[in-house]
């Protein structure tokens, strides 16, 4: 059975319970201080074969248990868990469409910001298509006068609710001076990646993109992309710095990531990135990601695990 967005099915401490009913303690460490570490994870819905695929489950949970281990969280659920209670909740709700389900591992309890546990759990899936706007070719950016959190402060390798703070301060910049997202610059003053995603160029036929070294979250699309593009799409892959001017004088450019996927930046800065059109680099790796997460090709068929 399908449920509505106020009224869907949430897996809680281990039992599934309606959203209504998933409350937690105003006063713990999640709640305070944004203590807790997620995974966006998406799974796909493939009509022919009457199956939802999640994505790329078992790195996401890799990351997931890292993301624990360096915020010094207790280790409290096995892969095989994990994945139950995605596979158990998903099922509840019954969904056979694209879906996006958030996995939070928080720390509940009335310990304080350096608390280890106790540690608990929530996952919750929602119906999700493509995120951008089918009426809208790509976005407007620009670079952040925010810098990206760096390993040295606070890691944007860990997956940890409060590094999203950073992110909103870019993002809010963005939109209130008239764009819709924004690129960070590190604390060295190469480029970064987005506020929830990471970030590409196409310069003279060759991707280009950020180490992961660059203050980025080591992403599982920007992983998926690089190996498309060199496996199957021969398109020659360079892993370095970029420097702010590259942004406006690179051919094509684009944001990527589970909840985004792959999403053209039309302008920079308000100079246009190429001729100001979604470029054909751009829109190849997008059409055989998309066909790729729906089980449409059958050499990553081992990037998906089926949910019925
Ligand atoms: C800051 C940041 N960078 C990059 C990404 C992309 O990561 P992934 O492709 O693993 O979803 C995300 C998305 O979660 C993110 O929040």
């Amino acid at each position: 059975m399908s449920s509505n967005a106020e009224n869907r099915l949430i897996w809680l401490n281990g039992r599934i319970v309606n959203l209504q009913e998933a409350t937690i303690n105003v006063l713990s460490p999640t709640s305070q201080f944004g203590a807790n570490v997620f995974e966006g994870i998406r799974c796909y819905w493939n009509e022919d074969k009457q199956q939802l695929y999640a994505f790329r489950l078992p790195e996401h949970y890799k990351r997931l248990k890292n993301s624990m281990k360096m915020f010094r969280m207790e280790d409290k659920y096995s892969i095989d868990e994990l994945k139950q209670g995605l596979i158990d909740v998903i099922k509840a709700n019954g969904y056979k469409e694209d879906i996006a389900v958030r996995q939070t591992v928080f720390i509940d309890g009335f310990g304080s910001w350096m608390s280890k546990g106790p540690v608990n759990m929530f996952i919750a899936p929602i119906p999700k298509g493509r995120t951008l706007n089918p009426t809208k070719p790509g976005l407007k950016c620009c670079v952040s006068s925010w810098e990206r959190i760096s390993d040295k402060n606070i890691s944007p390798k860990v997956k940890v609710g409060a590094n999203y703070i950073n992110s909103r301060m870019a993002q809010m910049e963005a939109l209130e001076n008239g764009y819709d997202s924004a690129i960070f610059m590190n604390t060295q003053g190469k480029i970064a990646e987005g506020p929830g995603s990471c970030f590409l160029i196409v310069r003279d036929g060759t991707l280009i993109t950020p180490p992961v070294t660059a203050s980025i979250l080591e992403s599982i699309t920007r992983d998926t992309i690089i190996e498309l593009a060199k496996k199957e799409l021969k398109i020659k892959v360079i892993e370095r710095d970029i420097d702010r001017t590259e942004l406006y004088i690179c051919d094509e450019a684009f944001l990527c990531g589970s909840a985004m996927e792959i999403v053209p930046v039309l302008n920079i800065d308000g100079i246009a990135v190429g001729n100001g059109e979604p470029g054909d680099i751009t829109e190849t790796i997008k059409e055989m990601y998309l066909k790729v997460v729906h089980g449409e090709v059958k050499e990553y068929f081992y990037w998906l695990t089926p949910i019925y």
